[in-house]
């Protein structure tokens, strides 16, 4: 009744920003990822019957919405796994190996390696499919964390709850670097539930981004299986910046950048003039997230750095699902 899951963040190339509302957490459009080697989250299942489910992360006991989510979790592993009767409480311990303010989406990889490690303690036998549609209902990144390389997450269709994430390419399908521009050290932006649904509710482009982000999703996804780096670099910045776009357009608009947001954009643009080849996204956060191409990153992490008010940056490249190690 025991089991230890790691599990890495993913970014997405092609953005997902927005629910059905229909309910069952499913995206309204469709998006792809790359899941990121290097950076690890590590968490402990052990159902060991207490009078609730608690949580301790990053050494830290924690209370409200993120045990909320990891019953939640805990619940449907437990139900999907086909157990009757009365799911045992568990304890739960989870630890990052890299800094939650550097904006790498934690809960991809926490609620991965959650599902992974619950399945592992239960002995559920569901596969990777099913824990990735459990982690997409959760947190619909999560979804993508259960596999490795690079991930597609597709469009829900009407009430339909079973949306798992698709791996599309192992992670030595393309030798891409990733080079985080860390441009704050604070924490405060609002949260990607919470901002999609004020976008979805308040944004006049929210209709237009859903109508338009599956070309832009297509387009991203026939450069990455080409390995087109020159094609894929414009489809991820237009993802990222038609999502931004649509939330900044939300009443009262959500701003998610800083000043060295916008410089270090600029500046990736600058870079490439002449230099290699290097783009950015940027997710529901200030840092900008840069992919060149393994080859380049020397020169690529070199030129972010010296971006004036960047803090400092991290460099992934391509990594492995979800797995059960203990
Ligand atoms: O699944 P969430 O709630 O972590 O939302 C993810 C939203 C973005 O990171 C901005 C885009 C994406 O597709 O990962």
């Amino acid at each position: 009744m025991k089991a230890t899951a790691v599990a890495h963040p993913n970014i997405a190339l092609a953005k997902y920003w927005g629910k059905l509302p229909e309910g069952h957490n499913l995206p309204a459009v469709p998006s792809l990822s790359v899941t990121l080697a290097g950076m690890t989250t590590r968490t402990e299942v052990h159902f060991d019957g207490g009078a609730e489910d608690r949580l301790t992360l990053d050494g830290e006991v924690a209370t409200g919405r993120p045990v909320a989510r990891v019953t939640q979790l805990l619940d449907l592993v437990w139900n999907e796994g086909g157990r009757d009767g009365e799911r045992p409480r568990a304890t739960v311990v989870s630890a990052n190996d890299f800094p939650t303010a550097a904006g790498l989406a934690s809960s991809a990889s926490a609620f991965a390696a959650l599902a992974a490690a619950a399945n592992g303690a239960l002995e559920t036998d569901l596969t990777a499919a099913q824990l990735s549609c459990i982690a997409r209902r959760v947190s619909a990144s999560a979804g993508r964390s259960l596999f490795g390389g690079f991930v597609e997450l597709p469009a829900g269709v009407g009430a339909q709850a079973h949306l798992p994430a698709v791996p599309l390419a192992g992670p030595d399908h393309w030798d891409l670097r990733l080079v985080v521009a860390v441009t704050t050290e604070e924490k405060k932006e609002v949260g990607s539930t919470e901002g999609m649904k004020h976008t979805a509710a308040t944004s006049p482009l929210y209709d237009a981004w859903v109508s338009s982000a599956p070309a832009i999703y297509e387009r991203v996804k026939t450069a990455v299986v080409a390995r087109d780096l020159a094609a894929l670099g414009p489809a991820l910045e237009q993802s990222a910046l038609a999502m931004h776009a649509t939330a900044m357009a939300a009443d009262p608009g959500l701003l998610y950048w800083n000043d060295v947001t916008l410089r270090t954009m600029h500046a990736v643009r600058q870079l490439r003039r002449g230099g290699p080849p290097a783009f950015f996204t940027i997710d529901a956060g200030p840092h900008v997230k840069v992919f060149c191409r393994a080859d380049d990153v020397a020169a690529i992490s070199a030129g972010v750095e010296a971006i004036e008010g960047v803090k400092r940056v991290i460099v992934a490249a391509p990594g492995e699902g979800a797995r059960v190690v203990e």
